[in-house]
């Protein structure tokens, strides 16, 4: 890649972000694109590859590949564990991915947790908070998380399910009550339908809706989680793959994003948590590396991270994960942000001039990302998907992983292009073009 590089500094909100960037021009996202073997396949019959589904996962550069397999050709080892050269060198190898995450996101290195998934991420801290809520034998500092019944976990309407069940499932173990922000006709998230309480144990909301693209009010929620003594998680998945972001300028206490969404490998994503946070917190997965001194009668636990990563980890995966941060640093994140808004108009502009199709989300571009959701009239959103496709469109039908949203909405699914650093204008018309056919296909207008 040789792009004129940004800063690759964080700034704490989208709306700077794109004020701050400049959109790449076609030679820049030429070269960006070339990067990125899979974008020059074909599909059904010799079609250039469209792939608008980089909200669900996005491609790998030759530079996150070719890390993760350097890191397996030459230092594969198991991490934190061996006195041999190897072990230190995967040891360091995966130490410094964390490093560079953490620098990535504004956060302390000791304050990123590598696990699977966002998925696992959210379950760890909710697992978490329900092993306090057992209060035997915890620390008073642990004790601080307890939940039982009367206390209560707030979410929005519009939450993935990753965001969304393992709430369900805590108040369900802890006896604690769910409640949710609704949503607007415009799918963002509605501030003035809740009123949170001094029983308000947990805000989770996400950072960007993967589909409607609103971009959340965090310093609000963050504010008024503070004000009645709430933990704040926030789902970054669909931000901090697309725009700069700082937690600790967003003063969240909890944090999550997968490595597959932004241009990383799957199999490893990240929870942060605020240092004292993750101290107090107990462990989710408990066994080997994750403990300080083990007796027949107990064990007491290593300070965090390592606390929360038992087992060996997905130590190739940090390290592609790694070279994805110094991927998306080297472009600069205000310009992926500003690339990506540019998309997000033209998207906004060519479907709203279609006759007889609705953008479920914000109409227009402001504080709101890359994920275009949309339903035609008189076609099903599968179908659609079916006539995008033998024209080489890739883009994700359905519910999304966000059922009640579309219940909102009173829509049982929904077609969404979602756009990466990748992508270009020209992409975004191929979609306009596909809907238009469709329409004709299937006789609709
Ligand atoms: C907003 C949001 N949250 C959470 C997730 C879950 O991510 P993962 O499946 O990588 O755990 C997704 C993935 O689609 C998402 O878009």
């Amino acid at each position: 890649m040789t792009l004129t590089h940004g800063t690759g500094t964080t700034a704490g909100h989208s709306a700077d972000a794109r004020s701050a960037g400049a959109a790449l021009g076609a030679d820049a996202v030429a070269r960006i694109r070339a990067d990125f073997p899979i974008l020059a396949r074909t599909v059904r019959e010799e079609k250039p590859l469209v792939y608008l589904d980089s909200g669900a996962t996005s491609q790998r550069p030759r530079q996150v590949l070719d890390a993760e397999r350097t890191f397996l050709e030459r230092h594969n080892a198991a991490v934190h564990r061996g006195a041999h050269q190897l072990a230190e060198e995967a040891t360091d190898a995966y130490e410094s991915a964390r490093a560079r995450i953490a620098a990535f996101v504004g956060a302390n290195d000791d304050e990123v947790v590598f696990v699977k998934n966002a998925t696992e991420g959210i379950n760890l801290v909710a697992y978490g908070l329900g092993n306090a809520s057992v209060r035997t034998g915890l620390d008073a500092a642990s004790e601080r998380f307890a939940l039982g019944p009367g206390d209560e976990v707030v979410v929005t309407e519009l939450e993935h399910h990753a965001n969304l069940i393992p709430w369900q499932e805590l108040c369900r173990r802890t006896g604690a009550t769910l409640r949710w922000y609704s949503v607007t006709d415009d799918g963002r998230i509605d501030l003035d339908s809740l009123e949170l309480t001094d029983r308000t144990r947990v805000v989770a909301f996400t950072h960007q809706s993967n589909v409607t693209g609103a971009v959340a009010p965090v310093a609000q929620l963050v504010e008024r989680a503070a004000a009645v003594g709430a933990l704040t998680v926030l789902d970054a998945c669909q931000s901090v793959p697309h725009m700069p972001v700082d937690l600790h300028r967003l003063e969240v206490d909890f944090a999550v994003f997968s490595g597959h969404k932004m241009l990383g490998p799957s199999g490893v994503g990240v929870l942060y948590g605020r240092r004292e946070l993750l101290e107090a917190l107990p462990p989710f997965l408990t066994g080997g590396s994750m403990i300080e001194t083990v007796r027949m009668e107990g064990a007491t636990w290593a300070p965090p991270p390592q606390k929360f990563e038992a087992g060996v980890p997905m130590t190739s995966q940090a390290v592609g994960l790694g070279a994805a941060v110094d991927y998306l640093g080297a472009i600069g994140m205000d310009t992926v942000a500003a690339h990506e808004a540019s998309l997000t108009a033209a998207a906004l502009e060519q479907l709203s001039a279609i006759d007889g199709l609705r953008i479920v989300g914000p109409p227009g571009a402001e504080l709101r990302g890359g994920a275009v959701s949309f339903v035609v009239d008189g076609i099903h959103a599968h179908d659609l998907s079916q006539v995008l496709d033998d024209a080489g469109v890739a883009i994700r039908v359905g519910h999304h992983c966000a059922w009640p949203l579309h219940r909102r909405f009173g829509i049982v699914a929904s077609a969404r292009a979602s756009f990466a650093v990748y992508n270009t204008l020209d992409e975004v018309t191929a979609l306009a073009d596909g809907v238009r056919a469709a329409q004709t296909f299937f006789g609709t207008v």
